[in-house]
């Protein structure tokens, strides 16, 4: 069985007179799979009085201010030029896949089922048009409504979640990232009969202020559920760094976490290319290894993970030509 190329990457913030020449460097590597995970587009971005679209200013806009915003922001994104290639490329393979993050479903840090907003917010039929328009734009998830979903390829099952639509804020009793249903969900397909698990989301499971982790409860049953199941990676953005963390003894990860975010942000949102990140990840599957190269702006960082004894190597660094 031949190989497969799985591209992955998250955070991308349309502005415009910046060309998103990064997504070049993936188009380079024709992978025959590209999942993007999350904040595709930016709803909001820095600090107020800072940023004029400052984080949290989403809530305050009417249903139609919000709706006709992010359909704008979707719009822009999908006609740069680099992407728009690319995207269209990955379509015609059948390999353009993803999930959401708080950018692209509200505002920084929201949650779709979260009590604590006041109704003037009007959550519920903001995270339906987000929802809506992530299906117009995206046009990936195999079974809608929902966003979380799954893919068979040849080598491996790739589960997508979604950590926003049905997740509630820590501060509730019993909070959830993911919601009962979708942890069914998740449970049920974790049985599969090709070699390699890929559990997609649009946060990360260790990493960061919010990640999966603090949801303690939700998090040991999705510990427990993975235990029983070898030779899986899960896959994350959000945190505008790529990372790579093997499984632990205790369970802090408790499988591989490989996390590539920011390929088009910059941290600190100035208009120019200086602070640029350029992150992402290619994963390359065969029957005896999974490779792993994680690009940034400066170079390459290797690892492989052998399928047999599912533990990893690093190998080592290679720098861009300048
Ligand atoms: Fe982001």
């Amino acid at each position: 069985m031949s190989s497969t190329k799985i591209a992955f990457t998250s955070c991308a913030r349309y502005k415009p007179n910046q060309p998103q020449t990064a997504w070049n460097d993936i188009a380079v590597a024709d992978p025959d799979y590209l999942l993007l995970l999350g904040d595709q587009i930016y709803m909001d971005f820095g600090l107020w009085p800072f940023a004029s679209e400052y984080q949290g200013k989403p809530r305050q806009y009417t249903p139609e201010q919000f709706a006709a915003v992010m359909r704008r922001k979707y719009e822009l994104q999908w006609s740069e030029p680099h992407f728009a290639r690319l995207v269209a490329r990955m379509r015609a393979r059948n390999g353009f896949l993803g999930v959401w993050d708080d950018h692209d479903f509200g505002w920084n840090n929201a949650y779709g089922n979260d009590p604590t907003q006041p109704a003037d917010v009007h959550l519920a039929e903001k995270r339906d048009i987000a929802r809506s328009l992530f299906h117009e734009f995206m046009a990936c998830a195999p079974q809608p409504p929902e966003i979380y979903g799954f893919q068979d390829t040849a080598l491996a099952r790739i589960i997508f979640l979604d950590n926003r639509y049905h997740a509630t804020p820590l501060s509730v009793e019993n909070p959830v990232l993911m919601g009962p249903q979708q942890m069914d969900f998740l449970a049920a397909h974790l049985q599969h009969d090709r070699q390699y698990t890929l559990i997609c989301g649009g946060l990360t499971l260790m990493h960061s202020a919010e990640n999966w982790s603090r949801y303690s409860a939700e998090f040991a049953r999705f510990t427990q559920m993975i235990a029983g199941h070898d030779r899986v990676i899960y896959l994350g953005g959000d945190i505008h760094k790529n990372a790579f963390s093997a499984p632990s003894a205790d369970a802090r990860p408790p499988c591989f976490e490989i996390i590539s975010s920011g390929l088009c942000v910059n941290y600190l949102g100035l208009p120019f290319e200086f602070d640029c990140r350029r992150n992402w990840t290619l994963l390359t599957l065969d029957p005896k290894q999974v490779l792993i190269d994680q690009h940034d702006k400066k170079g390459i960082t290797r690892y492989r993970i052998d399928q047999a004894s599912w533990v990893s190597q690093s190998l080592g660094r290679e720098l861009r030509a300048a």
